[in-house]
């Protein structure tokens, strides 16, 4: 068995974030990038990209390309991920992590455009990237013997649907199937697999009425919120030889929501 260390080490590997540029992608990039992995982080704004790959660089040494992308737009995904294997001399971890929630004030007020970017980014971007990365990582898996890992951020919402969010949790809930599928359709040369965070601090959580989110945090097990760094475990578990033998699976990091 390789050493304790060793299961988390990311060296030689690359990886593809998407949203990297902030909240959870942004903790998970830094992370990858000290357990050394060199990254490309894909956002809508080249800039804030930009900015956090030099503060990356900077804090670890590790190569990481800035990139722009709408990852819920289908003709864009060829070509990010044609830049990511090219740039990066190929792709061994791909985190489909870009996401949204809209709010809406009712349900009859949700109009096409709103379903359509919900889905597009947190179901339709994930399923095209997957498919075109996760073809060339089985076809260098087989050839090469390399281990690759597809991790897609879910959300509880996907198994607690709540009535302001109904789009974002049925995108969710297709995020959590597709990773089953995809786990079936790339073993056992890539392994695919959902993390489903619950309530985190980031810039997401602007938006959210604080009375009411510390009324329902009386009822999660550990009684707050969670800080964005505190995803990272599962992320590096999933990436590397610690989750060897993890796919298909999808789980929970939400501080105990109650089922
Ligand atoms: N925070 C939570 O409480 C929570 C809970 C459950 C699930 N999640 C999930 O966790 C993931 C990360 O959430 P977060 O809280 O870290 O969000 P965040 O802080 O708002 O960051 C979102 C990231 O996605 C990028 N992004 C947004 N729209 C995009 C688009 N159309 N194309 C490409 N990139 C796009 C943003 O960059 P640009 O603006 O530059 O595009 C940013 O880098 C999401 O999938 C979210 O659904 C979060």
């Amino acid at each position: 068995m390789a050493s304790i260390p060793a299961l988390f080490d990311l060296t030689g590997r690359t990886a593809l974030i998407t949203g990297g540029s902030r909240g959870l992608g942004k903790e998970m990039a830094m992370a990858f990038a000290e357990a050394g992995a060199d990254l490309m982080i894909a956002s809508r704004s080249l800039e804030s990209c930009s900015e956090t790959a030099a503060e990356i660089s900077a804090a670890t040494g590790r190569r990481v390309i800035p990139y722009a992308c709408h990852v819920g737009r289908w003709n864009e995904l060829d070509e990010l991920a044609a830049a990511a294997w090219d740039q990066l001399g190929g792709v061994d971890i791909l985190v489909n992590n870009a996401g949204k929630s809209p709010l809406y004030d009712h349900i009859a007020n949700v109009n096409e455009q709103l379903w359509d970017s919900v889905i597009g980014l947190n179901l339709k971007g994930p399923f095209r990237l997957s498919a075109l990365l996760g073809t060339k990582m089985y076809e260098r898996g087989k050839t090469e013997g390399r281990r690759s890992s597809i991790i897609n951020i879910s959300s509880i919402a996907a198994i607690h649907p709540t009535p302001d969010v109904i789009p974002y949790t049925a995108a969710k809930a297709g995020l959590n199937a597709m990773t089953i599928g995809f786990a079936q359709t790339f073993g056992p040369h890539v392994r695919v697999n959902c993390i489903m965070p619950g309530s985190f601090r980031t810039d997401i959580s602007k938006a959210w009425n604080w009375d009411l989110v510390d009324q329902a945090m009386k009822r999660v097990a550990l009684r707050r919120v969670g800080e964005p760094h505190e995803i990272v475990g599962a992320a590096l578990f999933l990436a590397g030889d610690a989750g060897a033998y993890t796919t298909g699976a999808v789980f929970t990091v939400d501080g105990g929501v109650p089922t």
